[in-house]
């Protein structure tokens, strides 16, 4: 009989038999940052998230540097939005003057932006569009745009989540001609069409005004389609591929790291946190240990980042288990 127990028998063995370990350098934390000024509105279905107005950031920035985690990734909520999503590539752009601000008080800070429409449109799509098509080709320049307005304003990398074809290879290129050949792409490479999504977005005010996103993002039931999408991101140019959403895809994600050497993300999206959060107020769960379990299994599986809501706490919490 194989004794598997006598590596198990206390604390000093357990934890050095640990295969996998979470460390706050690996989390990034997500930030909402509204138009406005004095704003600070709690996300209802997010308990413990807010939206800040660029005034009001130092707050969160000052738990960030404190929680010495990986980085941040930044959402906007601009005041208007049109057609085009004109205010996503706005020199003055709520997200750009985000960025300029941190990059200022808190150049510490990695900062990671999300690239896509969806806050900036006012018909809540992730591209151009005509009639009910959501168009392709049609889309990239506006990213591409986007991508390098924020980096011009001082983000450290570029996370496009359109989900259109071809758009790190676009974004790519448009980094160069600019001269920002040294600035990362992280792909959000197999998005699923997720409900998962659901309290997102109420903080981004990002939901799609008609129809649903499924003829760009991702089917849920299609594993093989997302190895891929992966592949092809990767031969674009990305530096780092994603899954999202993270616990229901661990398949996809540990599948990814099996088949490619490349550097992993995963999303630890707004519906798991909600049902964290939301289970954990009832008092029918311990928060603290099913987070640390839900972030070990998505590095168990292969993330190499993990980008969640819960990353100040964990990281706190990690720090004195
Ligand atoms: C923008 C974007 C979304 C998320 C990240 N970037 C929303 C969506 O695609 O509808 C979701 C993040 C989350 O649920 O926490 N496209
Ligand atoms: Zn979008």
């Amino acid at each position: 009989m194989y004794r598997f127990r006598r590596l198990r028998r206390d604390g000093r063995i357990r934890s050095m038999m640990q295969e996998t370990r979470l460390h706050p350098k690996d989390l990034i934390y997500p930030i909402f940052v509204i138009e406005g000024e004095q704003i600070r509105n709690p996300v209802d279905s997010m308990p413990g998230i807010f939206q800040y107005s660029v005034d009001c950031l130092d707050e969160i920035l000052d738990r960030v540097k404190e929680a010495g985690i990986g980085g941040v990734m930044l959402f906007g909520i601009p005041a208007r939005k049109d057609p085009q999503g004109s205010q996503a590539y706005a020199s003055d752009g709520v997200t750009q003057r985000a960025v300029r601000y941190m990059k200022e008080h808190y150049p510490e800070i990695y900062i990671v932006v999300d690239i896509c429409l969806c806050e900036y449109t006012s018909h809540g799509h992730c591209g151009m569009v005509c009639g009910e098509e959501i168009l392709n080709d049609e889309t990239l320049p506006y990213l591409v745009k986007m991508a390098v307005s924020l980096v011009e304003a001082g983000a450290d990398m570029a996370a496009p989540s359109d989900m259109m074809d071809g758009r790190v290879a676009a974004i790519r290129e448009g980094l160069d001609r600019a001269g920002f050949t040294q600035t990362p792409i992280m792909a959000y490479s197999a998005k699923f069409a997720s409900a998962y999504y659901g309290p997102f977005r109420d903080a981004a005010h990002s939901a799609p005004g008609f129809g649903d996103r499924k003829s760009y993002q991702m089917d849920c039931a299609n594993g093989q389609e997302a190895l891929r999408e992966i592949r092809a991101d990767i031969e674009e140019g990305a530096d780092i591929v994603m899954v999202k959403p993270a616990l229901a895809y661990l398949d996809v994600l540990k599948e990814a790291a099996l088949t490619f050497d490349m550097p992993l993300a995963v999303y630890n999206v707004s519906g798991e946190y909600a049902m964290v959060k939301a289970a954990a107020a009832n008092g029918w769960i311990d928060e603290r240990r099913i987070v640390l379990e839900n972030l070990t299994a998505m590095k168990r599986a292969g993330a190499k980042i993990i980008i969640t809501y819960h990353a100040l706490e964990a990281a706190a919490w990690e720090k004195d288990r």
